[in-house]
């Protein structure tokens, strides 16, 4: 993997972006999904990024993974036979950090390797047990790759619950692919919680996002971005929507608003279903 061009190089970015908050974002394995040999190009990269962009990635995508964390951790407290499905999964550690029943994890086909090869690394090591993860490759830019990926969560799922996570995915989409994704986990069952990340369409001008287009432009990663609304999101899974903006969470985590959103990339999660 070239962790410096492409949409793959997302997911160090905000692997590394946990790394450096791990008490906030409640993700201890963060730091171990790189290898002590990439780690600092990807810290380079992190930087200059952290330069060009915004300086507070660290803060919205922990506080993004630990709304994600406790929702899950509640939702099983529930359902404790519920299985894990997470799409975009990158450099997560979900699978790992909560007891489920099942995970399956969903990503690019170089990805996948990437994360195949250094979770074997590191259950060889004992830093991870030795819990069975289902990694699927998957384009899910494909209606027939969703299609065909729909029926391997029905049949993983096998009746039970779903969590199904699409975090740090769907902006990345073309619209009417992000709409779907959105509404895969709700199309395979219908116990199921969505949880999602989003860009709200109110906040397509906002200025850290402009400054993210012209790097990305540098970096051979698409521009062009999905923007949702509730009103989207929850007409897509059916549900209501329970929304965080990153003030709520700052407020929520850190008992204040640390840093306002308009410095922020404005990255909501949007919580809906059983
Ligand atoms: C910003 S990263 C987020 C990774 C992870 N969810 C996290 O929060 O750490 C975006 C992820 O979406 C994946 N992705 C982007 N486009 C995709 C597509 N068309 N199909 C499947 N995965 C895709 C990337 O490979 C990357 O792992």
């Amino acid at each position: 993997m070239d962790v410096h061009n492409d949409v793959g190089l997302t997911a160090y970015l905000v692997n590394e972006s946990r790394a450096r908050r791990e008490d906030l974002a409640g993700d201890p394995l963060a730091r171990e999904w790189i290898s002590d040999e990439d780690r600092g190009a990807v810290r380079d990269l992190w930087d200059e990024f952290g330069g060009h962009v915004y300086p507070h990635d660290d803060l919205v995508v922990s506080l993004r993974g630990r709304i994600i964390l406790d929702t899950l951790a509640e939702a099983l407290a529930k359902r404790s036979d519920m299985v894990l499905v997470v799409c975009g999964a990158g450099f997560s550690s979900y699978p790992w950090l909560l007891p489920f029943a099942a995970a399956m994890e969903v990503d690019l086909p170089e990805l996948v390797a990437a994360k195949r090869r250094r979770a074997a690394e590191l259950r060889a090591a004992g830093v991870l047990d030795q819990r069975e993860v289902e990694h699927i490759a998957a384009d899910l830019n494909g209606p027939e790759a969703r299609r065909r990926l729909l029926d391997q969560i029905r049949q993983f799922a096998a009746g039970r619950p779903i969590a199904y996570v699409a975090e740090g995915l769907v902006f990345y989409l073309p619209p009417e692919h992000a709409r779907a994704v959105v509404g895969l986990g709700a199309a395979a069952g219908p116990q199921t919680l969505t949880v999602v990340s989003y860009w709200p369409l109110a906040a397509a001008d906002h200025s850290v996002l402009a400054a993210q287009r012209r790097w990305f432009r540098k970096r051979s990663i698409p521009e062009d971005a999905s923007y949702l609304t509730t009103s989207d999101l929850s007409a897509v899974v059916g549900a209501p929507v329970e929304n965080h903006s990153t003030e709520d969470l700052q407020r929520r985590y850190l008992g204040e608003v640390v840093v306002p959103e308009t410095e922020l990339i404005p990255e909501h999660v949007a919580v809906a279903g059983s």
